[in-house]
Order: C-alpha cells, then structure tokens, then sequence
C-alpha cells in the first residue's frame, strides 16, 4: 500500500529505542539517509524503552553510537539539525497508559505540520514483546488508518513453524500483509540483490542454470565470533534458527527461484515462496541422514585463545545449543531435480566469511591427453557476498609453455573495484523501502511459515536426541568432523572460501575501498587460515567439489 511518499511527513516509532540494534544499526542508518538528504523535512523519531532518560541524554548517547558504529566523527551542526527531529519517551511495553501517551504524541505531530503524517512502528525489542506490541497498538487505535500506518518486525519471527504462525495470526489480526515488513537484513545487502542482478539481466548464465549443468550448490556462512553479549538469547535459538531457517534460506531461494515475469514485490515473493515449498521434506527419523549440528570447545582463534561455548556469559553449563548447523537439502523441480544444495554455518570458525559456490559437471568428454588435465576441475562461479565482495568464474586455461597441460584460472568481478563507491548499510536499504512502501526485500508471512517447514522437522529431531558429542568442534576450525561426512558421502567436499586461499591470488583493492573496516572483515583474514588448510596442496582441495 504505496500511498505515502518518503517525502510526506513520517513519524518512526522505535520500542526497544534503548536497545543494541537502535545504537547499532537504526540510528547510523537513519543518520546517514539524513545526510544524503533522503528523510522528510517533517520527521519525527520517537523513542520508547523501560530505561530511564531524557531526550538529551538519549541524543548524546545515539550520537557516541553513531561515532561508535560507523568509526566516523559526527559533524555537529548536522548531528544537531538531525536530532531535534528525535525524542525519547520512558514506556513499558505491557502499559496500555504508554500507547495513549504515544497517541497524544503523534496526533500533536500531525496537528503542527497540518498533515496527517505516515506511521512507522518499528520492533526493536526481543521477539516474545511484539505480539503485546501489536495488539496494544490494535487496541489504541494508533494504526487504525491502514493507509499511513507501517509495522516492522525484526527477525528471528517465530522460534518454529507453530509460533511463527501464531505470530502471523496476531499481527494480521491488526495490520494488513502490506503493512507488515518482516525483516532479514541480509536481503538488504548489495551483494544478495546482486544475484537477483546476475542472473535475470545478463543471458549468459539462465540457460545453464539447472540440473543439467549444475552439478551442486554449496553455501558458507562463516562466523569468526562467538555470541558476544547474546548468550542468553542464542542458548534459546542456535544456529539452525538463527542463521538457517533465513538467511541461508533467502540465499538458496536466490539462487533457485525462477525468473520472475517483472520486480514487482509480490511476483518476486511469489517466486521465493515456490522454491521453499519444493523443498524435499525432510523426515524426522533421518535428519541424521541430510543434517549435522556442532558446538565449539576452547580453541585459538588469530592467536588468542577462546572460551568454550558452554563457558560464555548467559550460557547453560550443560548446554545442548548447537552453534554449528549443516543441511543437504533438495529443491524437488523441473529445474533442481537431485542438485544437492549444502548450507553451513557456525560460530568461532576460522574467519567472517560468505560464499556461495556453484559447481558445474564435468566436461562430457575428455579430449586432452591424461598428462595435460592433471590439475583438471570442474567449472565453479562463486559469488563472494562478504567481504570482498564479487563474483569469480573459475574455468580451464592452457598453461603457458610448449606442453598441453591445463590450470584452473579465475575470472573476477570485484564491486569495489567496479563500481569505486562503498555500498550503503543494508538497513539504510531496508528503511528507505519501508518509507517508500516497497516490500520486494522483506519477508512475507507464507514466506517466513514456508521456511520453517523446512527446518522444523530438524528442530523437532534434534530436540528429541540431546547430541552427546558437545563440544564437536575446536574454536577456530571449521566445524565438526561430521559435517565433512554428510558431503564426503556423496563424493564431494566442502570448499575452502576463495577469500581465504594464497593471498597472491587476491584481487588488488583500490585505495578508496576500505572494505575491511565498513564490512568488519577481520583483519588480515588470510592470515586465520587453519593450518590443516593451508597444508593441503591446493588443487587436493578444489578437486573433488
Ligand atoms: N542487535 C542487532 O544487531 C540485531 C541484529 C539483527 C536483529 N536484531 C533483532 O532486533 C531485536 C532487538 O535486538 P536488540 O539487540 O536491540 O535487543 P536489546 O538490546 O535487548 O534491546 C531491546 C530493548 O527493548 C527493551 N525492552 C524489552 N522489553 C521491554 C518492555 N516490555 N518494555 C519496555 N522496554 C522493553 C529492552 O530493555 P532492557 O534492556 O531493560 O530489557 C532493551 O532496551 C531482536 O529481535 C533481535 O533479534 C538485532
């Protein structure tokens, strides 16, 4: 329901305002829009949260966060321009006297600009207050006019299938679909929307594109923390929840969907929604088969050395959280037909990493003699997604000299290098789309059920064996022993992300990229490369993907 432009006069209202991601991301964000002259002239953002503060109080601290996040100087007349349009008010949540209050608020803003100005309500607040939220806000009738009224949930949306419906049910209740901006931030990145780019405007790939050329899909999500201060939380969620059932699920709905007649939010949501719901079912009894999960024990990690899982802040001793998941799935279409797709992510791997690898067949016929196709490999595009971000085809060239004898090259697309300018934050991305009414990067609620009818079955079987192993893996390596089982058994192996092979093989970043900082690529990444790896004759590597 686009009937509001993003010039029109927009009143965001932020529960949680106190919270991490408001400091983290919204506020920068929001600044940043500001800066680049995108916010309306008449903006109100209001605040609310159980601690105690002024609007002073609350500006200075949001304005050390921006310094904070963004490691730039703020420039104070523009900070100040910026937060008289910020206001701050102390509520809890469960008190109906809060929302009367915010409704007093945002009618005295449309009485001062003579406007009926747009309402965004955005849930920065753990996800167990977002049904009270919602219905609060039903109750007070402060988004009774569905035509300027907004609703912006965070994820995780759901902790299963049941609750993520129930969840749908309460906010559908108040807000209708078009309303409601469920968020996955990765959508919001330059590089994700840069597969929907690659593939639908260039010819080259699409008629390739499928089972009988594609040999498998393999998707790495590698994270070198471990849970910082959300230990509390991730011991309830893991990494199943947390990382797989959206984020590496949007990626492969990326990769698979079809192409979609135009880029009209729904017909691109449709096409997602199509990919989850060919997804082979996975059966309860044989997760063991097609899913592997981990915890990490001490290890070193860029030669510090790191606690256990179960020994960090707000974490159970006895903890049976996995912070490692791994996942055969199959996409059961005309297209994927028995195309394994492997997803893997975890905590306290050896670097900030993610990649999606496309392995193509074998050639169907060999015709250079056995001397010359020794270091021979199947074609692969890899789509970098962070840090570094780009795209390298990797294909057979002839090594120079008077022998026929073949080496895998790369051919590569850096953005920085091609485009010289730093991508904005995927929330700066995503806020914009929700002052402009343009859903086609957040989830729709069929969308986010469709996904965890995916991984329930998983969940529900993981939940009735507590694993015995934990901790399975070491901190700092790349995860546990059987998840290099689940993909040896069908003869292939997981590939080490490009990023971190000889650094000579690395493009050179111009010097107006400074991507390591803006992404938080650890510095220097090639240097966390396990050993183990590293030892490997590289080609050993490659070869069997
Ligand atoms: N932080 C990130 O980078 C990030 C990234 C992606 C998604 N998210 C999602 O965004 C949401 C918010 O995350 P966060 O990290 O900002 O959490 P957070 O730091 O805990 O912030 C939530 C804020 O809401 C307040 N609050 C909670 N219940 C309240 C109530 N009933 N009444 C009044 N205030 C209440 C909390 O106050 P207390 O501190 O007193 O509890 C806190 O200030 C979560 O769903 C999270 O999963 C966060």
């Amino acid at each position: 329901m686009n009937t509001w432009k993003s010039s029109d006069p927009t009143c965001i209202v932020i529960f949680g305002a106190g919270g991490d991601l408001t400091r983290r991301k919204l506020i920068p964000s929001l600044f940043s829009l500001f800066l680049a002259g995108k916010l309306p002239d008449r903006l109100l953002i209001a605040g609310l949260d159980r601690k105690p503060m002024g609007d002073e109080d609350f500006r200075r601290q949001l304005r050390q966060a921006v310094e904070t996040f963004t490691g730039r100087a703020v420039d104070g007349t523009r900070w100040r321009e910026f937060a008289a349009n910020i206001s701050f008010a102390k509520a809890d949540f469960d008190d109906p006297s809060a929302y009367a209050a915010l409704k007093t608020r945002l009618e005295g803003a449309d009485k001062s600009w003579n406007a009926k100005a747009g309402r965004i309500f955005y849930m920065a607040v753990p996800p167990t207050a977002i049904a009270t939220i919602a219905e609060r806000l039903g109750r007070s009738q402060i988004c009774a006019d569905a035509a300027r009224a907004r609703i912006v949930v965070e994820k995780p949306f759901g902790r299963d299938l049941e609750s993520a419906r129930s969840l749908n049910r309460t906010l559908t209740g108040i807000f209708r679909e078009s309303q409601i901006y469920r968020i996955d931030h990765y959508l919001g990145k330059e590089t994700v929307q840069n597969i929907l780019a690659f593939r639908f405007a260039n010819a080259l790939f699409e008629p390739i594109w499928d089972r009988r050329y594609i040999d498998h899909v393999q998707v790495t999500m590698a994270e070198q923390v471990g849970i910082e201060h959300r230990g509390s939380y991730y011991d309830h969620a893991g990494a199943l929840r947390d990382m797989v059932q959206n984020h590496l699920m949007q990626i492969l709905c990326l990769i698979a969907m079809e192409p979609p007649v135009s880029f009209q939010a729904e017909e691109v949501r449709n096409k997602k929604v199509d990919v989850l719901h060919a997804i082979r079912p996975i059966l309860k009894d044989h997760v063991h088969e097609v899913a592997v999960r981990g915890q990490y024990g001490e290890g070193w990690i860029e030669g510090k050395r790191v606690a256990a899982y179960r020994e960090e802040p707000g974490v159970s001793v006895a903890s049976s959280t996995e912070t490692f998941a791994a996942v055969k799935l199959f996409v059961d279409n005309w297209r994927w037909q028995d195309v394994p797709f492997y997803l893997r992510t975890g905590k306290r791997l050896p670097a900030r990493v993610v990649e999606a690898f496309i392995r193509f067949r074998p050639v169907p016929h060999q015709s250079f003699p056995s001397s010359a196709v020794e270091a021979w490999q199947q074609n692969a595009l890899v789509i970098r997604i962070q840090p570094e971000e780009g795209i390298l085809l990797r294909f057979q060239a002839k090594h120079p000299g008077q022998h026929m004898s073949l080496s895998q090259v790369d051919m590569r697309f850096s953005y920085c290098e091609a485009f010289r300018t730093t991508p904005p934050d995927a929330y700066e991305t995503l806020l914009m789309d929700v002052m402009l009414g343009d859903a086609t990067l957040f989830m729709r609620a069929d969308q986010v059920e469709a996904g965890w009818a995916v991984v329930d079955p998983i969940l529900e079987g993981w939940q009735d064996i507590a694993p015995s192993d934990f901790p399975n893996y070491q901190a700092g390596s790349w995860g546990p022993a059987a998840a290099e089982v689940l993909i040896a058994q069908d003869g292939r192996s997981w590939l080490l992300p490009t990023i971190l092979e000889d650094t000579s093989l690395r493009p050179q970043v111009s010097a107006g990229c400074v991507l390591s900082e803006k992404l938080g690529a650890p510095a220097g990444v090639p240097k966390t490369r396990p050993a183990k790896a590293r030892d490997k004759p590289r080609n050993k590597n490659r070869r069997r993907g």
